[in-house]
């Protein structure tokens, strides 16, 4: 049978629902060895797969594990997945936020691979915050507070481990209906009825143009819809980090200040976006969102009045070396520099640096004099020249 299967997307047919599914399902309980599934994934990778083939893998990948329900409580149920970005809290701030506004956000996140550490790894700044929690303590969570930011367990989506891991290795990752399963059949074993993406591009993105990120948008929102969550997907520039730091306390410390109601505007105007409901200027704007926040902490082990874990790093500031107004702020050159640091990892078994990063003093269109910081450095005494020279590089000022 996966012979017919390899050979009919080899020849660059459309498998049906029913093929699809056993081929998931001997990936994941091994009769299919690693040799066919590595060529099933090339073959997706060079002839495609059109949306209901891409709907039928979601759903196989969502039911290779558990598939979350939430008992005994009102939805509805709302949760956004990002493609990522440089100074991207979003989610630290949309999940309280969209529960102090009426849905339920059993928000499962991860830590990635990337410039800094993942959302998962930005919460672990904050003492006792526990990214773990059983089945058991999400339900009691989303009933209570409305919202949580747990970890992936082991037993949601396992096809997609198995998948990721072996499109790392045979260079098949950047494929859209790959992309489309993977980030979907994750949310849809959340039990989510509604799903808002924030699909990103530009420099400090997955996608790098407007084209490819519109693409993989449109095909996450039909592929969403198809597999029957009602989703959205909005495009974001991310050609200058967002908001204005960069770096895993750095970024919770901006996250709580936006709850209060005091974070930089692009943060919160982009929150309120996603959100898309008209209430949610005026509900973070009071501040209210907050409190949700520190009930969502304190209910995952955290402690909201101990002081981030990171402290103690030391700071210096790169200063602009002339006159202008900036025309480029590079979110990749700025999320290397905070790599650099220590903010993130490149393989799955590094720790983050909690504390250091990159606080950023001027974005796009703001002038700046002779000698006025661009960006602060904090750091634990790694990486600090090439971080400060990939700072300097990610500038561009126009006289
Ligand atoms: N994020 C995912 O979860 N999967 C992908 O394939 C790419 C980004």
């Amino acid at each position: 049978m996966i012979d017919q299967i390899l050979e009919a997307k080899r020849e660059g047919q459309a498998l049906d629902s029913e093929q699809i599914q056993r081929a998931v399902n001997g990936i994941v309980d091994g009769s299919v060895t690693r040799a066919q599934a590595a060529a099933l994934l090339s073959f997706i990778f060079l002839n495609g797969m059109d949306v209901d083939e891409t709907v039928a893998l979601t759903e196989a990948m969502a039911n290779s594990g558990d598939r979350l329900q939430w008992l005994g409580m009102p939805g509805p149920f709302v949760d956004k997945h990002s493609t990522g970005g440089v100074g991207d809290k979003v989610s630290l701030v949309l999940a309280p936020l969209w529960a102090e506004l009426g849905s339920r956000v059993p928000m499962i996140s991860g830590r990635g691979l990337g410039h800094t550490g993942g959302t998962l790894d930005k919460l672990e700044s904050i003492p006792g915050y526990r990214t773990d929690l059983d089945t058991d303590s999400l339900n009691r969570l989303l009933g209570d507070v409305g919202c949580f930011i747990s970890g992936q367990t082991a037993e949601l989506a396992p096809a997609d481990r198995m998948l990721y891991a072996l499109r790392n290795e045979t260079s098949t990752v950047p494929s859209i209906p790959l992309i489309t399963a993977s980030i979907l059949s994750k949310k849809l074993a959340e039990g989510i009825d509604e799903l808002v993406l924030d699909v990103k591009w530009g420099s400090g993105a997955f996608m790098k143009t407007h084209a490819a990120a519109s693409r993989l948008a449109d095909m996450l929102c039909r592929v969403g819809r198809g597999a029957g969550v009602l989703t959205r997907a909005v495009l974001t520039d991310m050609n200058q980090p967002l908001g204005r730091t960069v770096g895993n306390a750095l970024e919770v410390k901006e996250a709580i200040a936006c709850l209060k109601g005091e974070g930089p505007g692009d943060l919160a105007t982009l929150t309120c976006d996603l959100i898309g409901d008209p209430r949610a200027r005026s509900v973070l704007a009071s501040g209210a969102a907050y409190e949700r926040f520190c009930r969502m902490v304190h209910g995952q082990g955290g402690d909201i009045e101990a002081e981030l874990l990171g402290a103690g790093c030391e700071s210096v500031d790169v200063l602009a070396e002339s006159a202008g107004t900036v025309t480029a702020a590079d979110a990749y050159g700025i999320g290397r520099a905070a790599f650099q640091l220590g903010a993130g990892r490149s393989r799955a078994d590094q720790d983050v640096h909690p504390g250091v990063g990159i606080v950023v003093h001027r974005k796009v269109g703001e002038a700046v004099s002779k000698g006025d910081p661009l960006a602060t450095l904090v750091h634990a005494g790694q990486g600090l020249e090439s971080a400060r020279q990939l700072v300097i590089d990610s500038y561009t000022l126009s006289s």
